[in-house]
This record gives C-alpha cells, structure tokens and sequence, in this order.
C-alpha cells in the first residue's frame, strides 16, 4: 500500500506554513522516489501545533507537529512515513492531550479526512442523521431537536427545536433555511472550521432543517473573509447534488431540499439576523424591527429559519444517535457540547470540544496553558467584542449560559480571548465603544450617538478630565444603550465597557496617577 501522508489545507494551517509543508513533502517524495498520497485534510484544531502532519502507519496515524518546511528532509531521514521518531513526533493524533481531553461530537470528524470525500464522510457515520429524518414526520424531527436541548450557538441561545417549530407551523408555499456564517466575532473560528474541514456536516443539518420544516431552499451566508470556506462549501453543495443528497428527492425520499453560498461584504452586524436576511435580498445590512419574527416573515417575507453553522452542524449528531445522547451532556439548561475557541495571548490556542461545564479557570489555565507571554493572565473577554471581560477572582464560572449571564457575561459563540497583565481595560473599553461606533447600522439613536459619545467620554477619562463626573457618564450612557439599543450591537456593547470598570477600576484612575502606578 502506497503511504498516505496527511497536511492540513485548512486556512488556518495554511497561514501557519500548511502549503509551504506540502511543497517541501512532494520535493522530497520526489527526490527519494518516493509513491505516497497526500491528503488535504481540515485542521483538527490544535492550532499551537499547526502545521500538523500526519502519516497512516500500520498501527494507525502518527503525528507530527508544528511541522516547518525545513523539519522535511529530517522528517525523512527519520522514517515518519512509517511513524518514527523526531523532534516534531506526537504520537497518535488523539492521544495528544489537548485533542484527547475534548468530547467530539460536532467535530468528530473534522480534520481528518479530505472534506471533500463524501465517501470518507460516510464512512465516519456521515449522513445516519439525515436519513433518519427523511424516515420521520416533520413534526417528530422537530420534537428530537427540542428534546435535545440544543440552543442557539451563534450567540444568544435561543432553543433551535423552538425555532423550527414556529416555522413548521406557520403555512406558506416557500420557506427558507438560512445558515448564518458570518462569524464575526473577535476569537471565533469554529464555522469556518467545520465549513472547510468537514462541509458535508452543515450540509446534512441544513438538509434535516428543511425537512422538519417544509423549506425546499438554503442559503449559507458566509463572511467574505472567508475564501477559502466559500470555496469548499461550494464545491461540497455540488457534489451533494450529484449524489442526491440534495435536489428534488434527498436521499431518494419525496423530501425536495437544495440551497445556495452567498458572501458577505465585511459588515460586523450583517452577522445579526434580520440585517443578515436584508443583506441576503441585496439591500443594505440594516437592522429590521422584531416582530416580525424572520420564522414567520424572514427572507423575502417567507417563513425562515435563521440558524448558526454549529446549531445546523450538531443536528446530524442528534438525529442519528437520538435526544438523549445529545442531552446527556452537560449542564443545567446548556446541554450538549460547545465547541470554545481558545484566542489571544495563549499558549496552547485551538478549538476545544466540550461538555458544558468546565470552568474558566480550567479552560484558560490547563487547556489554554495560560499566556504565550508567559506573564500573568489579567483579564479574559469571553463572547466577541460584545463579551464582557473576566479577572481572575470569576475563573469559577463554570461554561453555561446562565451562570455567565449571572455574573454579567455571555457566551455568545463561545470564543474566548486570554489578555495579559499588560493589558490596558481603559483602552480595551474604549476600543469597544470605538468598535460599535464604526460598525453601528445607524438604525437607532444610543447605538449610533451613543457609541461616539462613549468614545469622548472614555477619552476625557484616559485625560484625567473631571474623572466622578466622566465615569458617571459612562456608565447613564451604558445604561441608556444596553436598555433603548434596537440590537445586540447596541445593547450589548455596554458589557466590555462596564466588565472593565467593575473588574479594573484601577485602570480607570485618573491619568497621573494612572502614570505614577506604571
Ligand atoms: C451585531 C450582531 C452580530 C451577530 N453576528 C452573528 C454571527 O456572525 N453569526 C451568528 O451565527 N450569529 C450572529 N448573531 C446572532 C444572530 O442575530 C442570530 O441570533 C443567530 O444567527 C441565530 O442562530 P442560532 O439560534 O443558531 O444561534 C449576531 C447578532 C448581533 C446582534
Ligand atoms: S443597536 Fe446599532 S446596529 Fe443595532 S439596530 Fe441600533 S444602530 Fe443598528
């Protein structure tokens, strides 16, 4: 058998060297006269040892990591094609901790086959799902992703089997999927991961979603950054349609499904739903009023289900092994798995599957490894630029929507970003107001003034001017954005700014003292 050698095209390897890699390994295949297959897999997630190549040797995969263009010729000399020894060796790629630790159920195939092998997909147990669903009653389909527990992971945790239901239930002679892949927050790369490493996995969720709720048509919005995912969804849509799993029958069943990639344009709140279904119909990305709600009146005024990528992605899971399996996992009302992407000044960075129910601490210091700088953590902004940010005495959160909601935090798409004691909070503050400001739809007024008048008020600050009465400000002016803000954007910028003045008040004296503290 000819030697199959595993290397990352995912984009986040690639950045990292993944194509750099796989010239130098075809050189030297080359050069020994050597016959091997590489393979472009996904990434597993293990960013810290990316590019991470593998080898299939008779007593499985060995890995070796991170793999530089000029580790190759050693690579070789050393026999890796079958599994020897190197400074780079890793072992089994799932026994390395940070892959072992994690409970793999959205993920579990990501990053280890080419994604575009529908045949590799079902192989690792693609498509059950789907065709358990084509088998049941669109309203018993719903009712598995009810009983679930499954809610929302684009940020605000909305029950998805809810969601589907209202659609199911609303008559109308088109309905739409919509899978929200605009992924825009700060730390987040769980979307474009599944959608580069494993693509068949989002479509079979969109696919489950259009039969439980009648739509015969999906749409993927995908942020324009991502060219590299736009890419490997479209052609996985193609190869879908060829083998049936989309078009007028999916899976040979009376159940017509097939849907369309989209791109963005680079707007933050064209990530918020009802701006998102205004960008899909070619108009500006502005915010609509709620009601009505997009499941009864969304894209083109049709019922429409809005979903994240991971929400569709984990549906397969659940509808091949059942409600319980899925609800069986983690804690108090967030069941399931989340996949936490780990960003920042850290060590160990990557995407980690879990249960509910780790704490912050444990998430930061024993996954993450704590900084890359090796200097104290200070602060962790957990859930994008809207999230609020964490010291160190709140690392006994545990990872739950409510727990964090307790302690005035979010979630959000459960990307985290580790800062150092060299952090300033004043600054990251301002940056969020700074941020809303550049990024407000202009629909309504204390997001759009609000946030410019914030960035003044936390610049008089930094300057030491009238410091009671400035912070004072902040906070009304926080108050008025989190309660009278029409979106999340507005209403949720509040959070960054106010964690920071709780948790880091000493960043917020006055500037000469601030100086004489440096
Ligand atoms: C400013 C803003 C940006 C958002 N960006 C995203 C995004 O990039 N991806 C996403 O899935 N949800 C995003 N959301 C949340 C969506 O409005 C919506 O709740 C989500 O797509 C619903 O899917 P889910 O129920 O599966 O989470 C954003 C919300 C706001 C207010
Ligand atoms: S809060 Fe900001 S982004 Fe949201 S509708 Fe109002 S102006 Fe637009």
């Amino acid at each position: 058998m000819i030697p199959r050698i595993y290397i990352p095209g995912d984009s986040g390897a690639l950045a990292l060297g993944a194509e750099k890699v796989a010239k130098a390994v075809r050189a030297e295949l080359a050069e020994r006269g050597i016959e091997a297959k590489i393979v472009r897999n996904g990434s597993r997630g293990a960013y810290f040892l990316e590019p991470m190549v593998e080898v299939a040797t008779a007593n499985g995969r060995v890995a070796y990591g991170p793999v530089k263009p000029s580790d190759v010729k050693s690579l070789f000399d050393s026999g890796f094609l079958t599994g020897g020894h190197h400074k780079r060796w890793l072992g089994a790629p799932d026994k390395i901790p940070f892959l072992a630790k994690q409970t793999r159920l959205t993920f579990a195939r990501c990053g280890i086959n080419d994604p575009l092998s529908l045949d590799g997909y079902k192989s690792l147990g693609g498509l059950k799902g789907l065709q358990n669903a084509v088998a049941m009653a669109p309203a018993e389909i719903v009712k598995q992703v009810t009983e679930s527990g499954l809610r929302g992971r684009g940020g605000a945790g909305f029950p998805t089997g809810i969601k589907w239901k209202t659609v199911l239930d609303t008559t109308s002679e088109r309905k739409y999927i919509v899978c929200n892949a605009d992924e825009g927050d700060s730390a987040t790369f769980a979307d474009r991961m599944i959608m580069e490493g494993d693509p068949f996995v989002l479509i079979e969720g969109m696919a489950i979603a259009g039969v439980a709720t009648g739509a015969t048509k999906g749409f993927v919005y995908i942020r324009s950054e991502y060219p590299h995912a736009v890419a490997v969804m479209n052609k996985a849509v193609e190869i879908a349609r060829k083998a049936g799993v989309l078009g007028v029958n999916v899976l040979g069943s009376p159940n017509a499904f097939d849907m369309e990639i989209r791109v963005g344009a680079g707007a933050y709140v064209c990530g918020e739903e009802t701006s998102l279904l205004n960008s899909l119909e070619g108009k500006r990305g502005v915010v609509r009023a709620k009601p009505p709600l997009p499941a009864i009146q969304g894209l083109f005024g049709k019922p429409t289900v809005i979903n994240n990528v991971i929400s569709l992605a984990s549906v397969p899971i659940i509808m091949d092994k059942g409600a319980t399996f899925y609800k069986d996992f983690g804690m108090g009302r967030s069941r399931g798995t989340i996949p936490i992407q780990i960003a920042g000044n850290v060590k160990q960075g990557g995407l980690f599957e879990t249960a509910f129910g780790l704490t912050l601490g444990e998430i930061v210091d024993d996954i993450g490894g704590g900084t890359a700088t090796g200097r104290a953590v200070k602060a962790v902004q957990v859930g994008g630029p809207l999230g609020a940010y964490f010291p160190r005495a709140l690392f006994d959160t545990p990872f739950d929507y409510e727990e964090f909601a307790k302690r005035d935090g979010l979630i959000g798409h459960a990307g985290i970003t580790v800062f150092d004691d060299t952090a300033d909070m004043l600054k990251q503050a301002r940056f969020a107001m700074e941020f809303c400001a550049i990024e407000s739809c202009g629909k309504c007024t204390p997001c759009r003034i609000g946030s410019t008048r914030g960035v003044e008020t936390i610049d008089r600050l930094a300057a030491g001017i009238e410091p009671e009465k400035n912070l004072a400000l902040v906070t009304d002016l926080c108050n008025t954005m989190k309660f009278g803000s029409l979106c999340a954007l507005g209403g949720f910028t509040p959070y960054p700014v106010m964690s920071s003045i709780t948790h880091f008040p000493e960043d917020f004296k006055p500037a000469p003292a601030r100086v004489a503290a440096e």
